[in-house]
């Protein structure tokens, strides 16, 4: 199992740190499949690509372009991860969350996470949002696995508020005035990179889950520990395995997120300005 010293992180932040001056970002937000162009949008862009930061990965994704994006959006400082890791490239899950903890380090403490995700709730529709209310992760290595480093948080994580009550207010409130639909429910975290079976489908719905997707629940873990805000947003962009007589696409889950994109960027561009 891959692990990182602390003195590790801080050479990172470093890096990072000397590119930005006294610029400090507020609010960092990972953009999922599709939403990539929100990136473009943020004033007075600072690129910093991962490759240039001690310890990051490569994107392999597709859509992930694998920079950090940092500048202001909505009024509000931010750091954009433009492309994430995710543990089906082969990363191990503290590599994927290791961009999490170096923005910490810069002060950073409130996150706004966003996801694809298949629509386990059968009342539910392809283009919906969902507000993560929770999530499940069941399966997999936690990132919080290995020697604890008290300086992020403590060795028993409590994650009774993982995704921040007030956050989801907020986002419930914006929702209203932008007269948006956003249901709100249960992210279950499957490794992939295959989709889910129909029969783990079923069992992520007994289970209790509304939706199944590859990220978010590894960095939403990793920022409970080290004390940031999480606003977590997904777009169902398909019926999950099995939901339908029909197979997944990659092309279908991609071309709903296209669809979404506009109101999904609108809710966190508001949500954003209130942060
Ligand atoms: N399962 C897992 N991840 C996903 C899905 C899905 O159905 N759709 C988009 N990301």
């Amino acid at each position: 199992m891959k692990t990182f010293t602390y003195d590790e992180y801080l050479l990172s932040k470093k890096v990072i740190a000397r590119r930005l001056g006294d610029f400090v970002p507020e609010v960092l937000i990972t953009l999922g499949s599709g939403l990539g162009f929100m990136a473009d949008e943020v004033e007075n862009p600072i690129y910093v690509p991962y490759e240039e930061i001690p310890n990051f990965g490569t994107c392999t994704a597709p859509d992930h372009k694998g920079r950090f994006v940092f500048g202001t959006l909505c009024g509000k400082n931010v750091a954009v991860m433009q492309g994430r890791l995710h543990c089906y490239e082969g990363y191990e899950v503290q590599e994927v969350t290791y961009p999490i903890r170096v923005i910490r380090l810069l002060g950073t403490s409130k996150l706004i996470l966003t996801n694809a995700a298949g629509c386990v709730n059968m009342n539910w529709k392809v283009g919906d949002l969902m507000l993560i209310g929770d999530h499940i992760r069941l399966f997999g290595h936690g990132p919080l696995q290995g020697a604890n480093i008290p300086e992020f948080g403590p060795r028993f994580c409590d994650m009774s508020y993982v995704y921040s009550p007030r956050l989801q207010e907020l986002a419930e409130s914006k929702a209203r005035k932008l007269d948006m639909p956003l249901r709100k429910g249960v992210y279950m975290f499957f490794p992939g990179p295959n989709y889910e079976t129909p029969a783990e489908v079923r069992a992520a719905r007994v289970l209790g889950a509304d939706a199944v997707g590859m990220s978010t629940v590894p960095e939403a873990t990793v920022a409970a520990h080290c004390g940031m805000e999480v606003l977590g947003i997904t777009v169902l962009t398909n019926m999950a395995a099995g939901v339908l007589p029909q197979p997944l696409s990659g092309d279908e889950v991609t071309k709903a997120a296209a669809e979404a994109a506009e109101k999904f960027s609108g809710l966190i561009r508001a949500c954003l300005a209130e942060m």
